[in-house]
């Protein structure tokens, strides 16, 4: 089936040596039914000539804003309400700096300011130049202006470097795209998307105590994991929940298990993961625990020290410990950031080793903790989404959207 039926895909191609992969991509769009125009950049064609890009694509080749018998066939401006998204492969430093300063300075920049339709950018570089500040400062504004990343990939590169900044394979590109595109389901078909599935979620804080009346604990309310589970059982999955304290009851279809602790939490984890497709931790888990609770409550006349001081211990990492277990089909994590969040998600992704990873920030008072709202981007082997404030409702709608598209072989839903 053509999954592009119809889409009018608009290719915005900067110059970078994976350009010349560029031919692949449209003839892969096409052959999913796509439309596709090309727009190069001034030096683009030093990779790929425009005439192989026209015979691919049927339409004639655009790269300046000067053109006037491309203008009188079609002006920029009708160019960029014609598309119904803009993909930008490869899309190189120079380019992503461009867009996020908001340039219009030649015909590619000036259609992605002048457009409605979704942006998703495919970088493409040298892997310092991907790692420099300034690139991924740009890469965070593009995200803020819901710009959608496709990679980019790790490996050896065309410089002889080994790193991140490899444009994805055209494939994948287009396999990100298909995933991405809204596709209107009916309630029929959303009741059962998740149906034979078994999702469990952990939510909430832990609580650790120091003795029999205080404890180290944190904002979590458990709103944001409770939100995925009603989703999820709205959609025909079967449902387990670990709640940390204080966490609202839950849906009495869903199976709940109230805990404390991070090691209780984990304790109860690993007794119930046995046929779980997949596992997504929410909950706020405390990273150390009091090394000796006190069992009588601590008097500040007793203490005599005016600087007391705790001794704290290490709690398992616990989403770590189940995808150590292998237990799980997918593993999906959350993080709770306050700055350089896309960074720091990125590799705790990867240090945790972790399908997906979803972050928010959560010195932002009006979203995360203990608040109604929350705005994510949602990082997976695909690429990335962000997803402005809304519900968390909302929020868990789309992610589990996002997660049956993404993982659709690994969990047999094709
Ligand atoms: O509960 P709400 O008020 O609705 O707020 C939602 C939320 C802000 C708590 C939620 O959206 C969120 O960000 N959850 C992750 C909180 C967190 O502890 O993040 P982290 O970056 O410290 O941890 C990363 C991942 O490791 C998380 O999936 C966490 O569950 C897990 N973890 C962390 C430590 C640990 N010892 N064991 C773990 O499993």
């Amino acid at each position: 089936m053509s999954k592009l039926a119809g889409q009018h895909i608009l290719l915005g191609i900067s110059s970078g040596i994976a350009a010349y992969k560029t031919p692949a991509l449209v003839r892969g769009l096409v052959a999913q039914g796509a439309e596709v125009k090309v727009v190069m950049s001034e030096n683009a064609h030093r990779f790929v000539t425009p005439t192989s890009l026209q015979a691919v694509s049927g339409s004639p080749v655009r790269n300046t804003l000067w053109d006037e018998n491309a203008e009188a066939a079609m002006g920029h401006i009708e160019l960029a309400r014609w598309a119904d998204q803009i993909v930008i492969a490869p899309a190189t430093a120079n380019c992503i700096a461009r867009l996020a300063q908001g340039q219009a300075d030649d015909l590619l920049t000036t259609l992605c300011l002048a457009t409605q339709a979704p942006i998703s950018i495919a970088p493409s570089m040298n892997q310092q130049m991907y790692k420099h500040p300034a690139t991924q400062t740009n890469l965070q504004t593009l995200t803020s202006y819901n710009y959608r990343l496709i990679g980019p990939d790790h490996g050896d590169q065309a410089c002889g470097d080994d790193g991140p900044g490899r444009m994805t394979e055209p494939e994948k590109i287009i396999e990100t795209i298909i995933t991405q595109q809204y596709s209107p389901m009916t309630e029929s078909e959303k009741s059962n998307q998740w149906g034979g599935l078994h999702i469990m979620i952990t939510t909430g804080p832990t609580q650790e105590a120091i003795d029999p009346v205080r404890y180290i604990s944190n904002h979590s309310s458990g709103l944001q994991g409770l939100s995925i589970a009603n989703a999820a059982l709205a959609r025909g999955a079967k449902v387990s929940v670990i709640a940390g304290p204080r966490v609202p009851e839950s849906n009495s279809s869903i199976k709940r298990l109230n805990v404390t602790t991070a090691l209780e939490m984990h304790d109860a984890v690993h007794q119930h993961l046995d046929g779980v497709d997949v596992f997504i931790g929410v909950a706020a888990v405390a990273d150390y625990r009091v090394e000796a609770i006190k069992d009588k409550k601590i008097k500040r006349a007793e203490t005599q020290d005016p600087n007391m001081s705790l001794r704290l211990v290490e709690n398992p990492d616990i989403i770590a410990s189940v995808v150590a277990s292998k237990s799980a089909g997918l593993v999906i994590g959350f993080a709770a950031e306050t700055h350089n969040s896309l960074e720091y998600a990125r590799s705790k992704r990867q240090r945790k080793g972790l399908d997906a990873i979803i972050v928010n920030d959560v010195s932002d008072h009006d979203i995360g903790f203990n608040s109604q709202d929350n705005e994510v981007t949602f990082i997976h082997p695909n690429g990335e989404t962000r997803y402005p404030r809304q519900s968390k409702g909302q929020i868990a709608e789309h992610l589990l959207d996002e997660i049956i598209s993404v993982f659709s072989k690994q969990l047999d839903k094709k």
